[in-house]
């Protein structure tokens, strides 16, 4: 209702920050049509906040909102075990995973381009264990935002397709660097070599729009590969976006085993730097 009264923000974005409201009518759209699956009201207030047409994109998805889900749980276990952890979520759009996942303890730093960090700040509200950090995540200076000595778990959702390998090594290296020794994990999605390359190619969606290029794209093989050379980065598990919750994809599950096939969807990614004993 209050948000009803509040005025519409039309966003000024072009490009790779456009793609924040990509996932957002996931998000916002899964929690009005399958709400026991996932619920999140706020990303629906934002989404009627927004002045876009988000049909653009196409019909709601489903991608976007397994993602959220599956990390969700991931950074929830985390908290568990390190309730006044430290998340640095890389590339965060507009996501409200915050405020899903808060335990009153939490301490999160938001590592996004300026333009977006300035929609954030029209449409979501502040906390004191949130900050925004104007910043791109392959800044060399990433480390100096870090603090680990109460946990670290990183979050980048959406984010690694558009940077280049080398760019996503460097990153992942750079955090193994700054956890300082500490127990770490990791979350991140990479999308197929294959969807890659139609991205450069110019993928155009269904009602018109153009995602920008992904320049990085990663079978399961290509992650493990990947991970392999950043020191201490072990790879814990790699489901597809199709396999994550079977019962909601049983076709696409099945055919994610089948080793060629398996190698087109996008697949999410959790792994961890191990603590480091002294
Ligand atoms: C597809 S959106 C994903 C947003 C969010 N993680 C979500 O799931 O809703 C990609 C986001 O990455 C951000 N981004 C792109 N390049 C970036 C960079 N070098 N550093 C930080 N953020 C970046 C964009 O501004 C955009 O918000």
């Amino acid at each position: 209702m209050e948000a009803e009264m509040m005025a519409r923000i039309v966003p000024d974005l072009t490009g790779v920050p456009e793609t924040l409201l990509w996932p957002l009518r996931s998000r916002a759209g899964m929690s009005v049509l399958e709400r026991e699956f996932f619920d999140d009201p706020m990303a629906v207030e934002l989404y009627n906040r927004i002045d876009y047409d988000f049909a653009r994109f196409g019909p709601v998805t489903q991608w976007a909102a397994i993602r959220a889900k599956y990390s969700d749980a991931l950074i929830n276990t985390y908290l568990n075990r390190f309730p006044e952890a430290q998340v640095v979520a890389l590339g965060e759009g507009i996501e409200t995973q915050f405020w899903r996942v808060d335990n009153g303890r939490v301490r999160w730093l938001c590592v996004e381009l300026p333009e977006t960090i300035t929609l954030r700040r029209q449409l979501l509200p502040e906390s004191n264990r949130l900050t925004e950090l104007p910043l791109s995540a392959t800044d060399p200076t990433l480390g100096d935002h870090i603090d680990p000595s109460r946990g670290l778990f990183v979050t980048a959702a959406g984010l690694f397709m558009y940077l280049t390998e080398e760019d996503v090594r460097e990153l992942l290296m750079r955090i193994g660097e700054a956890r300082d020794g500490q127990e770490t994990e990791v979350f991140f999605d990479a999308m197929s070599p294959r969807l890659s390359r139609k991205s450069l190619k110019g993928w155009t969606l269904e009602n018109g729009y153009v995602a920008p290029r992904m320049p990085f794209g990663a079978t399961r093989r290509g992650v493990r590969k990947l991970a392999k050379s950043v020191p201490g980065l072990l790879v814990e598990a790699t489901p597809l976006y199709v396999s994550a919750y079977p019962e909601r994809s049983r076709l696409f599950s099945v055919l994610g085993k089948v080793p060629f096939l398996g190698d087109y969807p996008p697949t999410l990614v959790h792994a961890r730097f191990p603590a480091v004993e002294w």
